[in-house]
């Protein structure tokens, strides 16, 4: 860690940071990896390692799972449902009262502006757990009016088991809480696994839950990379998976998941197609498509990547795109002025920048961004537009996953809804228009598993979120994502 970077941490944030190398929560303990593996953790904004982490192997997920089964079996598994509730209540109150201190760790792992950290991550995870809370006490089975004399027939719902759950580095504690929640609802317990690049809110949660007063081996925390990952999914004594991340993993993680016959909820990429019509509040649409695409520096799976403008309005809306593009404050996370900062990692920057040289070469024209923005070792790319695009462009095709924008003229309804709809994916959609009737029109026809209409991306522990086609399998949030986690038995009993 760089001095500048620590003198703006606060206390609290310093001294979790420093007081690595962190460990891996295995039942009531914080272990090192059985083979004594670590690894660093970067900060995106210098380059610079933050700190060690241990990295789990085989033998760390086994320990971990013999405890999440024997939490099961144990105070967990008997835990009236008021008690779990209380209990995750507890949590969400620990994440608001760690608020500060959570936000500066995610912003010095990930490179998120912490203002962003403060006003987004940090309170919708806390929402997420306290939404969560209020159902283990409403899992309610059904009596069946099965068509048998004297014979009567309930089903009961119970926690599928020992849950193998592996998030991305994009939001690191926001998709820790989004996984974790309707698990812990269930009754179910959990390895959670972070993304290599940014482990250190989730070790930082592990220990709020602890301090929450969760039994032992309720939630375990291995950090380490797509090798814990998969020794996760291949074990035998984990009943389902929940990922989010790349398709490419996803897909891998579905077949294995078929194999052994795991449950298993997925949420992959996308490349969501933004839809101005000729009638929409040209202000709004701008300045929601910006956000659109360019929120945490385009590192969000339902980024709104594709955009397509009537060919009428096409080189008003580009103008203020590429003006307020100009103006972007890019920069290091924990810098107040900062509106976006690095992207996560060396490895992204190179492949976020090879898909601009492929645009470039592939004869689309840059009218914004598209070159490092800020200098100081950290891995930025400024917000960066498209024009003259062809639909079968790489960068019109595959997700790029960070701040770059593909900017598409059209004509007509009917052609626009073929086009949006003319990818592997299915995440996200929007539509800017002041017509009610075209706005739901085109909602029906858009393949997606979110459409935003005059708004590009809001999310509510409440509201179903995930994807058709490549972007996944099932639905994070609300009564979806409970379900998830739950098994239905039917239980009969002959009255005669
Ligand atoms: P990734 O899919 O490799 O990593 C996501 C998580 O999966 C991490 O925790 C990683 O350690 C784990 N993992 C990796 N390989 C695994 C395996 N074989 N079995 C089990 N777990 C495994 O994503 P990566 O490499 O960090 O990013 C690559 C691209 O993926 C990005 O450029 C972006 O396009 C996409 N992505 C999409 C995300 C989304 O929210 N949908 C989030 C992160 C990445
Ligand atoms: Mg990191």
């Amino acid at each position: 860690m760089t001095t500048a970077t620590a003198e703006a941490l606060s206390d609290a944030a310093r001294t979790f940071v420093s007081s690595g190398p962190h460990r891996l929560l295995i039942g009531a303990e914080w272990l090192g990896a059985a083979d004594g593996r670590t690894f660093e953790t970067i900060d995106p904004s210098t380059g610079e390692p933050i700190c060690e982490v241990a990295h789990a192997g085989a033998d760390d997920v086994d320990r971990a799972v013999k405890a999440a089964a024997a939490a099961l079996e144990g105070k967990w598994g008997a835990m009236p449902p008021a008690g779990r509730a209380r209990l995750m209540q507890r949590l969400a109150d620990l994440v608001e009262d760690n608020a500060d201190e959570l936000a500066q760790i995610e912003s010095l792992d990930n490179g998120k502006p912490v203002k962003m950290a403060v006003r987004v991550d940090v309170p919708q995870a806390a929402e997420h757990i306290r939404y969560y809370a209020g159902w283990p006490t409403k899992i309610e089975g059904e009596t069946i009016p099965v068509s048998w004399p004297r014979m009567f027939a309930y089903t009961r719902k119970e926690p599928v088991g020992v849950c193998a759950q592996i998030i991305p580095w994009n939001f690191p504690l926001l998709m820790s809480a989004w996984k974790i929640a309707p698990a812990l609802a269930a009754g179910c317990t959990v390895l959670l696994k972070p993304a290599e690049q940014t482990p250190l809110t989730a070790i930082r949660l592990g220990q709020l839950v602890q301090e929450a007063g969760f039994p032992e081996g309720v939630v375990n925390v291995l950090t380490g990379d797509g090798e814990t990952g998969a020794a996760m999914v291949d074990h035998p004594g984990v009943a389902k998976i929940a990922f989010t991340g790349s398709t490419a993993v996803g897909r891998e993680i579905g077949a294995k998941a078929g194999r052994g016959l795991k449950r298993v909820t997925l949420e992959l990429g996308g490349k969501s197609p933004n839809i101005i019509l000729p009638d929409a509040d040209l202000d709004a649409a701008v300045k929601g498509s910006f956000q659109g695409i360019y929120f945490n520096t385009g590192q969000a799976c339902n980024a709104g990547s594709r955009l397509f403008v009537h060919r009428d309005q096409f080189d008003t809306v580009v103008s203020g795109l590429a003006e307020a593009a100009g103006k972007a404050k890019v920069g290091p996370g924990l810098d107040p002025g900062t509106q976006f900062g690095p992207v996560v990692s060396e490895e992204q920057l190179g492949r976020v920048t090879s898909y601009i040289e492929s645009g470039k070469s592939d004869g689309a024209e840059l009218v914004a961004g598209g070159a490092p923005a800020a200098d100081g070792g950290g891995y930025f790319v400024s917000p960066t537009l498209f024009t003259g695009v062809r639909d079968d462009m790489a960068i019109a095709r595959e997700e790029i996953f960070g701040p770059v924008l593909v900017a598409m003229p059209y004509d007509d309804l009917e052609e626009v809804a073929r086009r949006a709809n003319d990818t592997e994916y299915g995440l996200a959609a929007g539509i800017w228009t002041r017509d009610v009737g075209n706005a739901h029109r085109l909602a029906a026809m858009l393949k997606a598993g979110s459409v935003y209409v005059n708004v590009w991306g809001p999310t509510d522990p409440a509201a179903p979120f995930g994807g058709y086609k490549a972007s996944g399998i099932g639905r994070e949030m609300g009564h979806a994502n409970l379900d998830a986690y739950l098994e239905v038995k039917t239980v009969w009993t002959n009255l005669a």
